[in-house]
């Protein structure tokens, strides 16, 4: 069928044609927004889950709902050894001003902008006299002078406070409040997880009007955890996980159906049983059926041709992309864990995909003949990568679905 008008979208963070399956998410977060907007207690949402089930997307829908109803909202995609001084500060910086053409006080605004450039110049504490570096010196840009006495201590915890209680007295002004958002947030380091989730925690307490809602792999909850024991008290967690056939099918034909496309009932049994139900490789299948569909009704027989191609192309695009980021040791690694995974998921019987099961490290330790000592720095890489990760005390499963399987058809 024409692909110009082929309507599906597989890509990192490519907003799909279809958001199914997610109403649930959608709806706890809107009266999320509303309470605390009225100054009520509400936990924050963490959508957690593995690579490719819409954890972005769905980010980005939440945070269209804020600005819907009025909220100042900012962005960021948080990455390792970045601090977050800087990328908090514009994305507050963007947040205060989708608010200041609705406040009546552009001073108070322009206080504000104050603390919040001297927040941003404010680097850790250079340390032993070290001189400040070239990028020390960084301009947030921002047209008033920089304030000083607040949110400029250099401890991050005590800026991060301050800074949010700022910004969240802006928003109550105009009787909204901030969001910020934060995607692969198990990235941020130690310190600013441990800043983060005190900063919330002190605003909770106050009812100010300014959350953070993260996003992150399913490592995401340890992580904060880690950082404060009471993060999980916190936080609401919600796992993004594959659709269930009925949404899956909704993401395949409410945009086909849009075209005057239908899809016969064998079509989307196979397409099921392709993707699992995982979003990207239902978009994925989704995109090279239509492509390869003479007419419709599509056929079982249309997807049948058309599978070597989106398999193809996910081999390039959404496993080989993170293949080629690991060293050769790591691969080794990750390789005995796909043939690991696959004994298990055999031994189980699980109708799960039996690819992505965690697998104890002792095990590939001894598949591979090492000491689990000397396969930690292998380990500990994967995960800083985002190609693993260790749900359990002593086990690591992939981060992205069906990597196992990917793994097994890819000459050593
Ligand atoms: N609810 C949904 N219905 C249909 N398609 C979806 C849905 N959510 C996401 N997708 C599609 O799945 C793909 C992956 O989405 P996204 O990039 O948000 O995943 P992610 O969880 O952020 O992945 P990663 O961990 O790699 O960042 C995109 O092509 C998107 O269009
Ligand atoms: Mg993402």
């Amino acid at each position: 069928m024409d692909p110009v008008r082929n309507p599906y979208a597989p890509g990192a963070g490519q907003r799909p044609p279809e958001l199914a399956g997610r109403g649930r998410e959608l709806d706890v977060f809107d009266i999320v927004l509303e309470r605390i907007a009225r100054g009520r207690p509400e936990r924050s949402l963490m959508l957690t889950g593995l690579r490719g089930v819409g954890k972005t997307v769905l980010l980005n829908t939440l945070r269209s709902q804020a600005i819907n109803r009025l909220w100042g909202t900012g962005k960021i995609e948080a990455r390792p050894d970045q601090s977050l001084r800087r990328p908090v500060a514009a994305a507050l910086h963007m947040a205060v001003r989708e608010l200041a053409p609705r406040h009546r006080a552009p001073d108070r605004i322009d206080a504000f902008l104050g603390v919040l450039k001297a927040f941003a110049q404010r680097s850790a504490p250079a340390g032993r006299g070290a001189a400040p570096k070239l990028r020390d010196r960084w301009q947030p840009g921002i047209d008033v002078p920089a304030a000083s006495g607040r949110a400029d201590s250099g401890d991050i915890e005590i800026d991060l406070v301050e800074l949010f209680t700022d910004a969240a007295a802006v928003a109550s002004d105009v009787g909204t409040g901030i969001a910020l958002f934060i995607d692969e947030m198990q990235d941020v380091g130690p310190e600013d997880v441990s800043a983060l989730c005190a900063a919330c925690h002190e605003l909770s307490q106050i009812g100010a009007p300014l959350i953070v809602v993260g996003a992150g792999l399913p490592h995401l909850p340890a992580v904060l955890s880690a950082a404060k024991s009471y993060s999980e008290r916190l936080f609401r967690y919600q796992r993004i996980d594959r659709l269930d056939r009925i949404a899956a099918d909704q993401a395949l034909c409410a945009p086909a159906e849009r075209e005057e496309v239908e899809y016969e009932q064998k079509a989307l049994d196979l397409l099921y049983e392709k993707s699992g139900g995982y979003p990207y490789f239902v978009q994925a299948y989704g995109k090279a059926t239509w492509d390869h569909a003479p007419r419709s009704p599509v056929t079982a027989a249309d997807v049948r041709v058309a599978a070597p191609e989106a398999e193809a192309e996910l081999a390039v695009g959404f496993f080989g992309s993170r293949f080629e980021r690991a060293t050769p040791a790591e691969r080794e690694y990750m390789r005995a864990m796909a043939t690991l995974s696959l004994v298990e998921g055999e031994a189980s019987g699980a109708v799960r995909d039996d690819m992505d099961a965690a697998v104890p490290t002792a095990e590939i330790a001894r598949a591979l003949g090492r000491k689990p000592a000397s396969l930690s720095p292998a380990r500990d890489a994967l995960i800083k990568k985002g190609l693993i990760y260790s749900g359990e005390r002593g086990t690591v499963a992939f981060t992205v679905p069906h990597f196992g399987r990917y793994l097994r058809t890819q000459p050593a």
